[in-house]
């Protein structure tokens, strides 16, 4: 199931994680970063909160609930109480379209 379009670039401002909930995906969370654009799971990997009710803070996009935190880059964990991985997503843009390249 590749590439599913999920939002229009323009409505997501920079470094402000935004959910999106599209049929048959778990929630993700899509995080505009100047010119990069970043997709996970939108669950912590500690205690499940959303990390779309979270903030990106320089490289680093951090959890609401206890502070941790995740390299934007690539989902490591990069403060505790956060030490499993965040799921990231490949994605695209394509016509100002944010497109996931879903591998399941
Ligand atoms: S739920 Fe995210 S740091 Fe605890």
């Amino acid at each position: 199931m590749p590439d599913i379009a999920l939002i229009n670039v323009a409505r997501l401002a920079d470094d402000a994680p935004t959910r999106i909930e599209l049929p048959g995906l778990p929630p993700l969370v899509v995080v505009r970063h100047g010119t990069l654009f970043h997709v996970f799971d939108d669950r912590c990997t500690h205690d499940e909160a959303s990390l779309a009710d979270g903030s990106v803070e320089g490289e680093e996009l951090f959890c609401p609930r206890h502070r941790g935190a995740f390299a934007l880059a690539d989902g490591r964990p990069t403060r505790p109480p956060c030490f499993v991985p965040l799921r990231r997503h490949a994605a695209r843009v394509i016509d100002g379209v944010l497109y996931l390249d879903w591998a399941g």
